[in-house]
Formats: structure tokens, C-alpha cells, sequence
């Protein structure tokens, strides 16, 4: 009888406090809360911890405070510690020369539309379009965009990339307005600005996506187009290598709301993968494809782009990509007049 109610209570405490651990894990070192939880696993044991005289630490009927404290205390700063270490690993990023912090090459900018737009989703020009790069700082995206004949708009949260920007813009002689900002505030954008929003891989980077997919609707007119890129859920959740079985394996819940594990190694295969020192977040398809809908999209069309490669080496990243999918590429629409819908629904379905 004991014992079943032990497994039931540590049954129900789990979950939350595994999301508690996670959490804190970002905002203290990890060797106080590795401090916390031997405390938390002593209680598992139905231990309560004693000093040496024998003295409980804690009125025995309190010992969830502890527990609870963190909880309370890291919730308010989570999104904000995410921020802060993305912001610093892009920043790294950029001033180390990543592939991913490059500027546009001088012969993509022969035919800069086809560069940006294989697809053909963008029609035959967009001259004159005002376009906003969302999370797209580097140099790559507004000068391709710019050459194109766009007027250019960059929001990104690291300012080493932005900076990136700023020199292209001298040396090409573009004017782009930069703003510094998390992608889901755009408080310093105006209503139905924008004809194009295009958003290259970073959604990843947020807990959630509600609000950014809010804020894009709210900042493109009637009628514009949503251009997004993001990690599918199946990558993120996958070994990044293969495993001694041979297999990529689902290493991470679906369900979830803490970040996505550190990789097993450190390789090519995970630098393309992962970003080194970002914080990353694995979103469902309802909240990616579902999330557009209810912030008052259509999605006209959805791609995978091709990164597989049968004939490379085992446990690289093309060989991998023949298995999973890594990207998914988006082209939705702004409804006209359609008011944003808030809450999800239930379907009943005989
Ligand atoms: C994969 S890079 C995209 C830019 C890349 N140069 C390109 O052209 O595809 C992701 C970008 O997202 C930015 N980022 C990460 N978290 C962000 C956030 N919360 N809000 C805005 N930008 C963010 C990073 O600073 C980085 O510039």
C-alpha cells in the first residue's frame, strides 16, 4: 500500500519536476542544482535530509518549499535566459565567421531573386516590396533581398549579426533599417508595414511560437506573404548520430516544453545541426502549421528542402537528412480581414 502510493506520488511529481530541473539548469550552475535535486532524490527515498546532530533541515511538513521556491523564482526569467544565450551564441557565431553569419557571395547577387526564391513563390520581381527579414541578420538575406529591389527591414536579437548588416550596407551602398529585437515583439513595427516577411531558421530559438506568428500577421498587409523556414520536429528529437544499432533514434519527447537535449558529440554533423551554446526548442506541427492558421494565414505551400546524399559517409549530416527530413520551408498567406483567431478547438470527429 506504501509502496504504491510512493510510485503514484512520484508518478504525478515527475513530470514537473523534471521541467523544474531543466530550467534550472539554465539560470544556475549546474553544480547548485545538482545540490537541489540530491536533496529532491534523498526525499524520493522518503529520507529527510538531517544534519549531523539528526535535525531535520526543514519543518517536516514544509519540505516542498524547496521544491517550489525555483520553480516560482525561474519561470519569470526563463524566456529571458533563453534570449541571452542565444543572443551570445549568434554573437560568437558571427564574430568567429560561422557559415551561417556569411554574407551574401558576389555571384549570388547576379540573379539574387533566384537565389532566394528557387521555388518561384515570390512571382517575377519584387521591386519596390517592402520586405522584413525576421530573425535574418548576417548580411545574406538583406542583401539578396536589397538587390532584388526591395526595401529592407532587419530584426534580429544579436547584435554581431546586425552589425554584419550594417557593413554590407556601407560596402553595397544599401540603406536597411536594423532593429534589434526579440522576433516575437515587433512593438517597433507598424501594422500591415510589410508585403513579404521572410524568416529563415529560428523559431527554435523561442519557447513558443504563438506570439510570433501574432506579430507577423499583425505587421504584414492583407494579403502578404509569409516566407518561414524552420527545424522539423522529428530532427530535433533524433539522435544526431547514428547509434550503435546503426539507427538515428527518437531521443527526445514530443511532447515537451523544456529545451531539446545537448547532442551525444561534438562533430560536422551536429555543428550543422545544433547551434553551439543556443538554447533550442522543438515545436509540434499544430503549433507550427495550426499556429499559422490561427494567427490568420493560409499555407499555400510546404517543402522539404533536399539536403540527403545516399552515397556519403554513415552518421554525416547528408546522410542523415536521407532519413530525416531537416527543414521545412512554408509559404503562407495573410488573410485579408480575417481577425486572428486566439484559442485552439476541439474537433469532435464521428
Ligand atoms: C540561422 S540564423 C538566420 C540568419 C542567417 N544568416 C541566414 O541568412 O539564414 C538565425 C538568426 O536568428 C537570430 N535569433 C535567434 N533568436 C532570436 C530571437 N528570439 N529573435 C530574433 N532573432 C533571433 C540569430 O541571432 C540569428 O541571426
Amino acid at each position: 500500500m506504501v509502496s504504491s502510493l510512493r510510485g503514484a506520488l512520484d508518478k504525478i511529481v515527475d513530470r514537473p519536476v523534471g521541467a523544474v530541473r531543466n530550467r534550472l539548469s539554465l539560470v544556475v550552475p549546474r553544480s547548485a542544482a545538482r545540490r537541489w535535486f540530491k536533496v529532491w532524490d534523498t526525499h524520493r527515498g522518503w529520507k529527510v535530509p538531517r544534519d549531523a546532530a539528526g535535525s531535520t533541515f526543514w519543518p517536516e511538513k514544509l519540505w516542498f518549499l524547496p521544491f517550489l521556491l525555483p520553480e516560482i523564482c525561474v519561470m519569470k526569467p526563463h524566456r529571458e535566459h533563453v534570449l541571452r544565450a542565444n543572443r551570445a551564441s549568434y554573437d560568437a557565431m558571427a564574430a568567429a565567421g560561422n557559415p551561417l553569419c556569411r554574407p551574401a557571395r558576389p555571384e549570388e547577387l547576379s540573379d539574387p531573386l533566384k537565389t532566394v526564391d528557387a521555388a518561384g513563390w515570390l512571382g517575377d520581381s519584387i521591386s519596390g516590396w517592402d520586405v522584413l527579414c525576421l530573425a535574418a541578420g548576417g548580411g545574406r538575406q538583406s542583401l539578396l533581398y536589397a538587390a532584388a529591389g526591395a526595401r529592407v527591414t532587419v530584426v534580429d536579437l544579436s547584435p554581431g549579426m546586425l552589425e554584419l548588416d550594417r557593413q554590407v550596407a556601407t560596402q553595397y551602398g544599401h540603406d536597411f533599417r536594423l532593429l534589434e529585437t526579440s522576433m516575437d515583439d515587433l512593438s517597433g513595427l507598424d501594422a500591415g508595414e510589410f508585403d513579404l516577411v521572410i524568416h529563415p531558421v529560428s523559431t527554435c530559438y523561442l519557447p513558443g511560437v504563438a506570439g510570433v506568428f501574432g506579430e507577423v500577421a499583425r505587421v504584414l498587409r492583407p494579403g502578404g506573404l509569409y516566407v518561414s523556414q524552420h527545424k522539423t520536429p522529428t530532427s530535433l528529437q533524433a539522435t544526431t548520430d547514428r547509434t550503435e544499432g546503426g539507427h538515428y533514434e527518437i531521443r527526445d519527447r514530443y511532447y515537451r516544453d523544456e529545451p531539446i537535449s545537448a547532442p551525444e558529440k561534438k562533430n560536422s554533423t551536429t555543428r550543422r545541426l545544433r547551434e553551439s551554446g543556443a538554447v533550442e526548442f522543438l515545436h509540434r506541427w499544430e503549433e507550427l502549421i495550426g499556429g499559422m492558421c490561427r494567427a490568420g494565414f493560409v499555407i499555400e505551400d510546404l517543402v522539404e528542402p533536399m539536403h540527403a546524399d545516399g552515397t556519403v559517409m554513415a552518421g554525416t549530416f547528408a546522410d542523415r537528412a536521407g532519413y530525416i527530413a531537416p527543414y521545412v520551408r512554408i509559404k503562407a498567406r495573410r488573410v485579408p480581414g480575417q481577425a486572428p483567431e486566439t484559442r485552439s478547438r476541439t474537433l469532435w470527429l464521428p
